[in-house]
């Protein structure tokens, strides 16, 4: 007997069948299918043959792999009893609810006192398929494994896209080809990692960011995930995420996977980009007040660090208030004895050596200027030079002589103890003040990486967002280092990277944007010379890469020339004029002729308008530029094409290239098959085309 479902959305279709009452596969993932299609019939046609050599049937690659039905691969599923035999269960049909746009599962192995829950909706708007699994024990069992829904990848593909990345150079993409055995990805740091965004992009043949089918997944985690990529003896391939193993350490009688984000795309790896930018953006991300813009932020990090003078943070103030902040946020260094980054994490209490007066002084002055305040904390974290380390050793997660990250050990975030002071305290400083936004860091890797870490400070972020409803929370983790849909449920925005260097900003953001829209991707001005690259970079091109995502400065305003502040003034004043639709509007990757040249293109969701955005990253091999295909343009549209930043073309560009003068009136069709050609330009600068439908 089999038993089929199907789920749609407009780009996809997923069947699932179960044989026999065993659990079920996914015998079909890829472009929508007609309404009228067969499914049963699907489940017949996708069984591949067998030879010999081989066991007499094939074993399903099921969304849970058994390892107890001779699934000889990666099974999804490792688990022991609490005295630590291994189990190995079997598990049979015990119900199947379907509701719109869901389907639910519930299997079990009664022999073991074990069922398996699972759960697949697909969003017709966004278009990402959420699965996630459960696991229910009679007794308290050991989980050494446990696989979110496992997926089939495509067998016309040749490679797979994971991502890696470090300090200051974050989302890195990572490809692989595929071939027999096993790529196993695995984070055993405790955070998501600058080194391990949990996302995979498998891209059929000849798939580009505009053509072509692929495939997306992210697993919305903070703790630390695995991902299996595996190629098995017959030819199938899986794909599974779950937490890291070993995450969780204590026998219990519920587990539970994190959501899977899945996606099948016809129209390249931009399908899925724009599936998971809508789905975060829509879907994920709460903001206390989805109508207001989202604002111009000033960071105070670069320019004073942990040298907190009123006067000097007031002059800054007043001076990025001109420049057009619009929220300032004052990073490390108020509260303590916290000098340096030695002391103090844990001490949540102003520091009255450099504000006698309590923040009220500066906050008054910030709101003067017509800026909101906001403010940094590193909850997690404390140093063992803190008065609250000294009281309470005991609250330090791992053993008494780790190794410390950045002078500082973690606080053990599954005791209560610990979410309530630190509750109190982040509380206390909310409620004496006028505070819209807190920056969230976490600078340290966990001494033993522990879900009952991540499930606490979850859990802390839930109740300070119930009790603080109005506050915006951004993730930072030493930059990018804690990126991922889980902590965007209860976060607003991300710190993308440390790196406030725009040429590495520029591939930072660009490779970023296969999973986050604008909205929530943080990207400021920094400083004329680079504090962590040393790179001396132009003011325009510094203020077009930040104008690509939620903009903000961090440079000290003091150090700005007269030209550079009018620069821009001008830039921020763009992206205030043009921020609500951007916030919106989907960001697509470009296939750019020239290798020299990161472009996107980012387009309303009514089609009405875009920007694009080519990035000169180096110098061209070729003399001249090479024409820029766009993309998702009606072809037989007519649109008016205009070059923002005509100003910036350089003496050297000499010819009679017909955007230098004035704007264009082109169609769809040409646009996208031929490319619109742009001036010459140096390396290090950002053209910026408007476009609108005629
Ligand atoms: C690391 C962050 O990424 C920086 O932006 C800054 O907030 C420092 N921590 C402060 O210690």
């Amino acid at each position: 007997m089999i038993r089929t479902w199907r789920l749609d959305s407009a780009q996809q279709s997923l069947v699932l069948a179960s044989r026999d009452d065993r659990l079920p596969e996914i015998v079909y993932w890829g472009a929508r299918l007609p309404n009228a299609e067969d499914v049963q019939a699907i489940a017949l046609a996708s069984r591949i043959d067998i030879t010999d050599g081989g066991l007499d049937a094939l074993p399903e690659l099921s969304i849970c792999p058994e390892a107890a039905r001779s699934f000889h691969g990666h099974s999804g599923l490792s688990l022991r009893c609490e005295n630590g035999a291994a189990m190995q269960p079997k598990f049979t049909f015990v119900e199947a609810r379907e509701e719109l746009d869901t389907v639910s599962f519930v299997f079990g192995d009664s022999a073991l006192g074990l069922t398996y829950k699972a759960k697949f909706a697909i969003d017709p708007q966004t278009q990402v398929i959420s699965t996630s699994a459960r696991l229910e024990a009679a007794q308290p069992v050991r989980m050494d494994w446990f696989a979110a829904p496992v997926f089939p990848a495509p067998a016309h593909s040749d490679e797979m896209i994971d991502f890696t990345g470090r300090w200051c150079d974050e989302f890195q993409l990572n490809r692989t080809a595929w071939s027999a055995g096993m790529r196993c990805r695995e984070n055993h740091t405790g955070r998501t990692g600058h080194e391990h965004f949990p996302g995979l992009i498998v891209p059929s043949r000849g798939a580009t960011n505009t053509d072509g089918c692929a495939v997306g997944f992210h697993y919305g985690w903070s703790g630390g995930h695995k991902m299996v990529a595996e190629e098995l003896p017959d030819g199938r391939r899986q794909v599974q995420f779950g937490h890291a193993t070993g995450l969780e350490s204590e026998p219990a009688k519920v587990f539970e996977t994190a959501v899977l984000y899945a996606v099948h795309s016809s129209s390249g790896l931009n399908g899925c980009a724009v599936a998971f930018q809508r789905h975060l953006r829509d879907r994920i991300v709460k903001l206390p007040d989805p109508k207001r813009s989202r604002p111009v932020h000033y960071n105070c990090w670069e320019a004073v660090y942990f040298d907190h003078q009123l006067d000097a943070l007031k002059e800054i103030a007043t001076l990025a208030a001109q420049l057009g902040a619009e929220r300032f946020v004052l990073d490390d260094g108020w509260f303590g004895k916290r000098d340096d980054d030695s002391s103090s994490l844990g001490d949540w209490q102003v520091d009255p050596r450099k504000y006698p007066d309590g923040l009220d002084p500066l906050i008054t002055h910030i709101h003067a200027q017509g800026m909101t305040f906001g403010i940094w904390f590193e909850p997690e974290m404390v140093n063992p030079d803190s008065d609250v380390f000294r009281a309470h050793p005991d609250w330090a997660l791992g053993p008494s002589d780790q190794l410390l990250g950045r002078q500082q050990m973690v606080l053990d975030m599954a005791n209560a103890q610990v979410r309530t002071y630190l509750f109190e305290r982040i509380s206390a400083i909310l409620g004496a003040h006028d505070v819209d936004y807190i920056k969230w860091d976490h600078n340290r890797v966990l001494p033993v990486p522990s879900a009952a870490q991540t499930r606490g400070v979850y859990a802390l972020l839930d109740q300070l967002r119930a009790a603080h409803p109005q506050v915006e929370i951004e993730s930072c983790a030493s930059g990018g280092g804690r990126i991922d849909f889980g902590i965007l449920g209860r976060t607003q925005r991300v710190w993308l990277s440390d790196s406030n260097d725009a040429l590495e900003r520029l591939r930072i953001q660009h490779n970023a944007s296969l999973f986050l829209p604008m909205s929530v991707t943080g990207s400021h001005v920094g400083p004329r010379t680079c504090h962590t690259s040393g790179r001396v970079i132009d003011i325009r091109f510094r203020a077009w890469v930040a104008a690509q995502r939620h903009m903000g400065f961090e440079m000290d305003p003091r150090e700005l020339s007269k030209e550079e502040r009018n620069a821009l003034g001008g830039v921020t004043q763009w992206w205030k004029a043009n921020r609500d639709w951007m916030t919106h509007a989907d960001i697509l990757r470009l296939d750019s002729a020239d290798p020299a040249v990161l472009a996107e293109q980012q387009i309303a969701r009514t089609g009405e308008r875009f920007v694009v955005f080519a990035g000169k990253a180096e110098t061209s091999r070729q003399i001249s530029p090479r024409p820029l295909r766009l993309t998702g343009l009606d072809p037989q549209a007519t649109y008016h094409v205009d070059l923002v930043n005509r100003a910036e073309i350089s003496t050297r560009s000499r010819g009679d290239q017909a955007l230098r003068e004035a704007p264009l009136e082109l169609s769809g069709a040409y646009l996208m098959s031929h490319g619109l050609t742009l001036p010459w330009s140096f390396p290090e600068t950002m053209w910026v085309v408007e476009g609108h439908r005629q």
